[in-house]
């Protein structure tokens, strides 16, 4: 770990100085395992207008949909690839002919598109979803991997729940599907199970341990039911992931995915520990954000890391002092690096003098010392009654002082 230094001192956020910065793939599956959240279903033109976000905010592969869903998938993404420029447009398949067919049909117009087929590999799946031994997993991924690259040079592979899976099955299988064609292995934490440490130590197994992987980009996909999801994605990275998979504000089944705007900011804040590096524009995070909260219907809780409403937002007196003085006193990114406006110093009971004199003179008040203190006094009696101080308010304040009783 490196020194803590103020993320003012521009050296705070350059890469480690002769360590080469690696470059990370983003593949953003918001369409995909983010719309599988309960009621976030989006229509045709709403997907059109979130991919067409995500490519010009730099994702490099856009999962668009899961084509033999239903007519309504297949239709988005076969639109998406038809229109959407600049991302890889990749549509989800289970290991089977008709469901590979299916996604290539709607695939096939992309300029750049990949096939991503899934087949779970742990013994929990095998015994109770699948019912197949390990020796008909096997030749299945080869058959569904082999199917899928006769239509396209770009293929994923998942074994599904991987991090549950045994590792000689799971080396097994990964060496299979990359020999079969696999150009990248995406190893799913399913469930939300694993901790980083294990996730560290899975990612270095196959690394170590699987002949041909160099020949595929390994590639990390998390779910958040413990809350670890970004933690495991960069545990992942540290492995040997050159691919991570998340969407926007973490949705997706249950608890989630990993949120892309964590991973992107944590890449982007701490370059000078991690070495890393994404194509993302992260000023364009808040505002997809919001695009992506307004067409599913999700709200975004207040304190979401990155961007949520308080992610930027000091109300404490003492932070709002030190803000005025140095910004980095208590923000290690700045808002604008998001794509919100400015910091927020909030007004509430637990405000300072220094906020309150501050507010007044952006609306249009230079108040005395005396002035202040008055004025100060009677906001702390009306900061105890409302959760919220508003500039309507401060002009109230300030005007009955400068008026008089
Ligand atoms: O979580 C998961 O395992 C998936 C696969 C389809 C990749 O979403
Ligand atoms: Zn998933």
């Amino acid at each position: 770990m490196s020194e803590p230094t103020s993320a003012a001192d521009s050296s705070a956020t350059e890469p480690t100085p002769g360590v080469a910065t690696r470059h990370i793939r983003i593949f953003d599956t918001t369409l995909r395992d983010g719309e599988q959240s309960p009621g976030a279903s989006m229509n045709l033109a709403e997907k059109l207008e979130v991919a067409a976000a995500l490519a010009d905010m730099g994702v490099d592969v856009i999962e668009a949909g899961f084509p033999i869903a239903s007519p309504g998938d297949f239709e988005a993404v076969r639109q998406i690839a038809a229109t959407v420029r600049g991302s890889t447009i990749c549509g989800l398949a289970r290991c089977n002919e008709k469901d590979i067919d299916r996604a290539w049909e709607a695939l096939k117009v992309a300029p750049s598109s990949r096939i991503h087929v899934f087949l779970a590999t742990s013994a929990i799946h095998r015994q109770f979803k699948l019912r197949m031994s390990t020796d008909e997993i096997v030749e299945r991924a080869i058959a569904g991997v082999k199917r899928a690259a006769t239509h396209c040079d770009d293929v994923e592979f998942s074994p599904e729940d991987a991090c549950r899976t045994e590792h000689d099955f799971l080396c097994r299988v990964v060496e299979a599907a990359i020999d079969a064609g696999a150009t990248t292995i995406n190893v799913p934490d399913t469930v939300g199970y694993a901790t980083p440490e294990e996730v560290l130590e899975r990612f270095q197994m196959l690394c170590n341990r699987v002949p041909n992987i160099d020949k595929a980009v390994l590639s990390t996909h998390c779910h958040n039911d413990l809350g670890m999801a970004v933690a495991n994605s960069l545990a992942a990275v540290a492995g040997g992931a050159g691919q991570i998979e998340c969407t926007i504000n973490g949705i997706g089944e249950r608890a989630g995915n990993a949120a892309l705007e964590e991973i992107v900011m944590a890449i982007q804040t701490r370059k000078d520990c991690l070495n890393l590096s994404t194509g993302i524009n992260s000023r364009r995070l808040v505002p997809v954000s919001r695009l992506v909260s307004k067409t599913t219907g999700i709200h975004v809780q207040r304190n979401k890391a990155i961007v949520g409403r308080n992610a930027f937002a000091h109300e404490s007196g003492i932070h709002q002092d030190g803000m005025l003085k140095e910004r980095s006193t208590y923000e290690i990114m700045s808002p604008e690096e998001v794509g919100f406006a400015k910091t927020d110093l909030v007004l509430g009971k637990h405000s300072g003098r220094a906020a309150l004199a501050d507010r007044a003179k952006q609306l249009g008040f230079t108040l005395s010392g005396e002035q202040l203190q008055e004025v100060f006094e009677s906001f702390k009696v009306l900061a105890d009654k409302k959760k919220e101080i508003y500039d309507g308010d401060i002009v109230a304040l300030v005007q009955q002082q400068i008026s008089g009783p």
